[in-house]
């Protein structure tokens, strides 16, 4: 007999009251009767205000005073459900550990709940457990935020059983508690009040046997992702013996930064990837959060060797004396496996308080030498550490290239230079005011010093940073940049992994000046059937496109012909939710909202836009699963992360406030397929 058998049977009476079933029989005649099981727990969303149905089997985590009516936390709602959830910081903080026990029901044949708090599986989840034996059928962790995310099972092979909720935590410190709302069985598990379908969301949906990059309804299409764990910045872009490779920052331990590998994907055309072994390594942790590992860095061709050259970043912490950054060089010659690390610049030089990383390499046209940039900062200001090295060995400092004044962030992190149309661009990331933002600057370079001519923010969106560019062999220069930031949520994590890279950009110089992008050329080849197109459209009121969460829609709108202030594309869009991009007439600006998304960081981004040929606006947007990339006539770029909660949150569709129109010129959807390549 398992431990838990006393609580449960005393909670199973409970149920049996709660669901107003006479107790006329002996108690445990009843337990073995399936008949008498409830169809879920008592109390499944906390909604009497206290723990009535629930159990404390141990611990002190979720003592009464979990039983929260907070509507926000200090990053925004806690998007529950009703008056009440259970929030397991309330009562007794991070360092508290317990566990809470439901009422016993039938397992029925769905089940889902809402679910946040931090992420770990073995110490923090909600477990699907059999009464007969205690055996944990199904466990979900929550995502390091306090804000919910449906988690939906198919406990069909359990159907009938009697079977118990478990909340379970064992974790102390940051994000050592885990939270649960609105708990609902059958036909309610997946389709909500609103006669919405949730989506099927994580952990126990995600294959673990093979790798579905399809399974989860959250999951870019056609971007790379990892299939689980974590990446951030795009690292080593180069175009290769005629593959382009694409490595990432990557924790494959769980989906959240932590020491740092190389991820690695190579494939034809800039669009598709295949999945390569992981390239860098870093060394075996020496304390149990030991977070040394292998940073940003960048990639050339070395007479036919690939050369990546990286910061080694030391956790001081673990290391005590250490060196926290310094630079390293790895090769590879059949463009898989690496050479293990050499050191090659020991030291950050003076003036390097905030940081010294993210070394990027290049050849410099001015004198024919290798450079390298390397992002910095100092007293305040963001800078730029130039090297010149013959052999990509041995590097002389060469001085500061260029430095902030102080009001673009105060470590410049991922820096790259490079010619483009008869100027030079740096681009650079940094931390404002608690907010990521890809940076760049215009100008001129001497062959060691950049003098900014003007400035700009990369894409006016919340979701690209540390962007790093290369030359392809046909001579564009093409640009990535992690599709998050590190302040943004990460409801994928439900399902394990977190992260992704937007699609590869071709950059260029606009007529007026600014750095410019469009999407690379061979995006065209993600199409996977015929587009949906209308010429010489006008729409009153609103008007549907078509549908789809893969999809590119392309359209140019007469402003002349439009009598509408605000034009409104509505994307992604349900009854109930819908990522809206609106363009303002009377103000020429560009807003992309994802307030209203569903899961995930809410905020309205913007930015100006210059007007096409005949006061046309085009625009050509990206739609993948839980991202939304914009691009316009003009070069501007949005991007921004949104994770719909239904699945009928797919339709795309332009609507004009009532009494105006809007003249669609052109209007195309394409649905697109998937990136990856399985070799
Ligand atoms: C940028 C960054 C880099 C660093 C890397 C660590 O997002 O902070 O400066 O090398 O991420 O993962």
């Amino acid at each position: 007999m398992s431990r838990w058998k006393a609580p449960h049977l005393t909670l199973l009476a409970a149920a049996l009251v709660a669901a107003s079933i006479p107790l006329t029989a002996p108690f445990p005649a009843r337990a073995a009767t399936p008949r008498a099981l409830a169809s879920g727990p008592v109390n499944p969303g906390f909604e009497t205000g206290d723990l009535t149905g629930w159990t404390v089997t141990s611990g002190t985590a979720f003592g009464p005073g979990a039983v929260s009516t907070a509507p926000a936390y200090w990053g925004g709602p806690f998007h529950h459900r009703g008056g009440h959830h259970l929030w397991g910081f309330a009562a007794a903080g991070d360092d508290a550990t317990g566990t809470l026990t439901s009422s016993s029901f039938a397992a029925p044949d769905r089940l889902s709940f809402l679910v946040a708090g931090g992420w770990d599986p073995e110490r923090l989840y909600v477990a699907l457990v059999r009464d007969a034996d205690g055996a944990r059928l199904l466990t979900q962790t929550g995502v390091d935020d306090e804000a919910y995310v449906r988690t939906v099972w198919d406990t069909s092979p359990w159907r009938g059983q009697a079977v118990h909720l478990e909340v379970v935590d064992r974790k102390t410190g940051g994000w050592g508690h885990i939270n649960l709302d609105d708990v609902r069985t059958g036909d309610a598990a997946v389709r909500d009040d609103n006669g919405l379908t949730f989506r099927t969301l994580g952990q126990a949906n995600q294959p673990t046997t093979h790798r579905d990059f399809t399974a989860d309804p959250l999951r870019p299409q056609f971007h790379y992702t990892p299939y689980q764990g974590w990446i951030n910045d795009p690292n080593g872009l180069i175009q290769w013996r005629g593959r382009h490779h694409l490595f990432s920052q990557y924790h494959p331990d769980a989906p959240k930064w932590g020491p740092m590998h190389w991820a690695h994907a190579d494939g034809p055309d800039a669009v598709h990837w295949r999945e390569r072994p992981v390239a860098l390594t870093p060394p075996p942790p020496a304390t149990p959060t030991d977070n040394s590992g292998i940073f940003s860095g960048s990639a050339v061709d070395d007479h036919g060797t690939l050369t990546v050259a990286y910061t080694r970043s030391t956790d001081t912490t673990a290391h005590p004396g250490a060196t926290p950054e310094t630079v390293e060089i790895a090769t590879s010659t059949d463009g898989v496996t690496f050479t293990p690390g050499t050191e090659v610049v020991s030291q950050a030089p003076p003036g390097s308080s905030a940081g010294f990383r993210d070394p990027k390499l290049f050849r410099d046209p001015l004198d024919g030498r290798w450079k390298m940039v390397v992002g910095s900062g100092d007293a305040g200001r963001g800078k730029v550490h130039l090297y010149a090295s013959d052999d990509l060995r041995a590097w002389t400092y060469d001085g500061v290239l260029t430095e902030g004044d102080g009001t673009t962030g105060t470590m410049w992190e991922c820096p790259d230079l490079f010619p483009l149309d008869g100027k030079w661009v740096l681009l650079y990331a940094t931390n404002e005011g608690g907010q990521s933002l890809q940076r760049y600057a215009v100008g001129d370079y001497d062959g060691s010093r950049f003098t900014p001519e003007r400035h700009g923010i990369l894409d006016g969106g919340g979701d690209a940073y540390a962007a790093q560019s290369y030359l392809d062999d046909a001579g564009h220069r093409l640009m990535t940049a992690w599709m998050s930031d590190w302040n943004a949520r990460e409801p994928t994590r439900i399902g394990g992994w977190a992260g992704a890279q937007t699609l590869h950009r071709e950059l260029f110089l606009t007529a007026d000046g600014r750095l410019g992008q469009r999407p690379v050329a061979a995006a065209d080849t993600l199409a996977a059937g015929p587009p949906t197109t209308v010429t010489g459209k006008t729409v009153r009121g609103g008007w549907r496109i078509g549908r789809g969460d893969s999809a590119r829609l392309r359209t140019v709108i007469d402003l002349g012909a439009t009598t509408a202030d605000t034009i409104t594309l509505r994307l992604k869009a349900s009854t109930a939710e819908a990522t809206e991009l609106r363009y303002e007439k009377s103000t020429g600006t560009l807003a992309l909202d994802t307030t209203r998304a569903g899961y995930g960081t809410p905020a309205t981004y913007t930015t100006r836009v210059e007007l096409g040929p005949g006061n046309t606006l085009a625009l050509d947007i990206l739609i993948d699963r839980s991202s939304v990339e914009v691009f316009t006539g003009d070069g501007s770029a949005l991007t921004a992360r949104a994770h719909p909660r239904y699945q009928e949150s797919d339709a795309v569709e332009f609507t004009a406030p009532a009494g105006g129109r809007i003249r669609l010129i052109s209007a195309s959807l394409t649905p697109l397929g998937s990136a990856v390549l399985t070799d």
